[in-house]
């Protein structure tokens, strides 16, 4: 089979893990970054475009990679989608409304697009084994620990935890809130009934950790993402997966046989 040739949306410290990554793994090769930001015209002996539709035209590639901004991933997406290209999105923080268009656009065209808010195999186990659990306790909480130049609060992950456990569970969860409130914000935010704590410290990664509680006892499930590295694997799987599916697929777990 042919070399699948990539093009990385986003020169950041996402993007050029997944340079290094693809450059390194037999059967694909990194073709070019596209950035709408980016300052350099090269970068890790590739060319770096700014327009979506030049980069798109001139790299002619199989497969986008996006990892960059709610505000950029669109663009990217339409551009890809006009010409037929299958996309692999983790950004974060995209809104309803795009997801909704990318779901109409990949099964009316035919062409298939993963969007995962966690590409660490062990964080999507960790969301999976929270759904699991949601069913058999009613108070429930999230501790989302990240690096200081984090975009978005709660995480990606955080949110689409929560979603998950919702959905398993068919209920919201029960959120006992102080008589009195010395702090604002103390008890986090909140999303159906489980409260969410956000993080932010440089030192840390990503990390995240879900805690139940019921009668007597608590359950504790904690993921612990210590370099971007690991989200890797799940992106070279996806970017694998992704040429042969039409449509959309979100979250991982589709792809690992866990959904
Ligand atoms: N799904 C996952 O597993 C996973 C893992 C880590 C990070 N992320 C997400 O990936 C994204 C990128 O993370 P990062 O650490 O590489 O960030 P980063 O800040 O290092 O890089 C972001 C890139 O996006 C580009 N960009 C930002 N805003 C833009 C705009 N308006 N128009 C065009 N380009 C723009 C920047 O030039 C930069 O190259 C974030 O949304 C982050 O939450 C997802």
């Amino acid at each position: 089979m042919a070399e699948l040739k990539v093009l990385v949306s986003g020169t950041g410290r996402m993007g050029r893990q997944v340079a290094a990554a693809v450059l390194a793994e037999p059967g694909m090769t990194p073709a070019a970054y596209v950035d709408g930001l980016a300052e350099r015209g090269a970068l890790d002996g590739m060319p770096v475009f700014r327009d979506a539709a030049i980069a798109l035209d001139e790299a002619k590639p199989d497969v986008v990679v996006d990892f960059t901004n709610a505000a950029w991933t669109p663009a990217i997406a339409r551009e890809a989608l006009q010409r037929g290209v299958p996309l692999v999105i983790g950004t974060t923080g995209l809104s309803q409304e795009f997801m909704g268009w990318l779901e109409r656009e990949t099964a009316a065209r035919g062409v298939g697009a993963v969007v995962a808010a966690n590409f660490a195999i062990s964080a999507v186990l960790m969301m999976h084994f929270a759904r699991v659990a949601a069913r058999f306790f009613d108070h429930a909480e999230i501790i989302e620990l990240h690096h200081d130049q984090k975009v978005d609060s709660p995480s990606g992950t955080a949110k689409a935890t929560a979603e998950g456990m919702l959905a398993a569970r068919g209920r919201p969860f029960t959120r006992p809130l102080p008589e009195l409130e010395t702090v604002p914000g103390a008890r986090g935010a909140e999303l159906g009934g489980v409260s969410i704590h956000a993080v932010r410290l440089p030192g840390l990664v990503a990390h995240q950790e879900v805690l139940f509680g019921g009668q007597g006892q608590t359950l504790s499930i904690r993921q612990d993402s210590t370099g971007r590295d690991s989200f890797m694997p799940g992106v070279l799987l996806a970017i694998r997966e992704v040429v042969q599916r039409k449509g959309l697929v979100v979250g991982l777990e589709g792809l690992l046989g866990l959904a």
